[in-house]
């Protein structure tokens, strides 16, 4: 439509909303569908939370708040990233916005130009690339493998930056494989940008409370605190305290960079959900032993998938380190024949013959930038997380 805007052409829709979607349509059609494509944990958010939030309404904390956040959630925030991250920031130096999604449209918003560049290791968060095509900029793929647990290699970062290079987009652990970067893993690639001072690094914490068994999480400005100066620390509440609805995130960073954002965010939002905020308060401040409790859930469930997904003809599932995905390759199911007479040329058409087989709806890897693979989130009952599987190991028994 000649009327809407050229950046709309450079964007596409989100494949993990559409996989929600057709299985929605699917069920009201009377189908029994088993959907594993959300990204949101199954728990409701704990109820200190939802207090400080229901107290906050009460109190008439119901108006404007400054744009980067109420002062005692930059506050906490400066404080979780020293208790949790060995990290110093000033609370001047955090900015609280509406998701880590904001946070990180703000960021490239404030810095991207047209040409620049932003290395995003594939397989990739749906949004990453579409956030960097909005803001004019540029993204550069480098591929991992499965082998390699998906991480990013050092040689392969070296490769992929030129002076056009703006940021590393950096994601641990990683929606959708469920990568995380032990410390020598994140100590090669500080090694490699170190020697690339133009490059910046936009890390995505978001999962940081989602690692199992005694993985430790560690983030880049903490591995090579001579990144601080260039390092965008995100991070949110969405994830760890089942808070998605609420919609807060926020970062530390470059007073610089985070006084841009805040210009941008003053002229788009005028700031995060005053209520929303003081529940984050909560949630930062308060008891997390919430924390622990789901980890455990969440490790159980993932150690259930991984192992009957790799009983599944054909199936090859990694372990992953922590989220709540696995990403599994179907690579020795390409060119086999579904019941429905079709050929499975692709990931994507392994997924749509799984959901119209079996009813299970998970997401295609191509749409996060790796496959042939899919993804599942985990995030919901062992019941039918069981049940999903045992589907799949019979809808790949019956390919030909
Ligand atoms: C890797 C990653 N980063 C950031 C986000 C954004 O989370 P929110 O906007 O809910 O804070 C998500 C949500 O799915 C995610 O998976």
């Amino acid at each position: 439509m000649a009327f809407l805007a050229d950046a709309l052409s450079r964007v596409k829709p989100s494949a993990t909303i559409a996989v929600s979607q057709k299985a929605r349509e699917l069920k009201s059609q009377g189908r029994d569908v088993i959907g594993l494509g959300a990204g949101e944990p199954d728990f409701d958010t704990p109820d200190n939370i939802k207090k400080a939030a229901i107290d906050a309404i009460n109190r008439g904390e119901t108006k404007y708040t400054p744009v980067s956040g109420i002062p005692e959630l930059r506050q906490a925030i400066a404080a979780k990233f020293k208790r949790e991250n060995g990290l110093d920031y000033t609370p001047a130096q955090t900015i609280v916005g509406t998701g880590g999604k904001q946070i990180l449209f703000n960021a490239f918003m404030a810095t991207l130009n047209a040409g620049d560049e932003v290395i995003i290791p594939a397989p990739y968060w749906v949004s990453y690339p579409e956030m960097v095509a909005i803001c004019g900029g540029t993204s550069v793929f480098v591929p991992t493998t499965i082998d390699n647990g998906f991480k990013l290699a050092a040689a392969d970062l070296e490769a992929a930056i030129t002076p056009k290079t703006k940021w590393l987009m950096f994601n641990s652990p990683s929606n959708p494989s469920g990568a995380a970067y032990t410390e020598a893993e994140l100590k090669a690639l500080t090694e490699v940008l170190m020697r690339h001072p133009h490059v910046w690094i936009l890390s995505d914490d978001m999962y940081e409370h989602l690692t199992y068994g005694d993985f430790v999480f560690t983030t880049p400005a903490q591995i090579e605190p001579k990144l601080y100066d260039r390092t965008l620390t995100m991070n949110g509440v969405s994830k760890a305290y089942a808070m998605t609805g609420w919609r807060i995130g926020y970062a530390a960073g470059p007073l610089e960079l985070i006084k841009a954002m805040d210009m941008i965010q003053g002229q788009q939002t005028s700031g995060a959900c005053s209520i929303a905020q003081w529940a984050a308060l909560e949630a930062l401040n308060g008891t997390q032993d919430f924390i622990p409790k789901n980890k455990e859930i969440f490790r159980g469930r993932r150690d259930l998938v991984v192992s009957m997904l790799n009983q599944a003809k054909g199936i090859k599932c990694p372990v992953p380190e922590g989220a709540f995905y696995v990403y599994p390759s179907c690579a020795e199911l390409i060119g086999k024949t579904a019941p429905s007479g079709k050929v499975i040329a692709t990931d994507e058409d392994f997924v749509s013959e799984l959901l119209e087989a079996e009813g299970v709806a998970v997401v295609h890897g191509s749409a996060f930038g790796l496959g042939p693979n899919f993804r599942i989130s985990y995030a919901t009952s062992e019941e039918l997380l069981e049940e999903a599987c045992n589907r799949i190991q019979r809808f790949c028994a019956s390919l030909r």
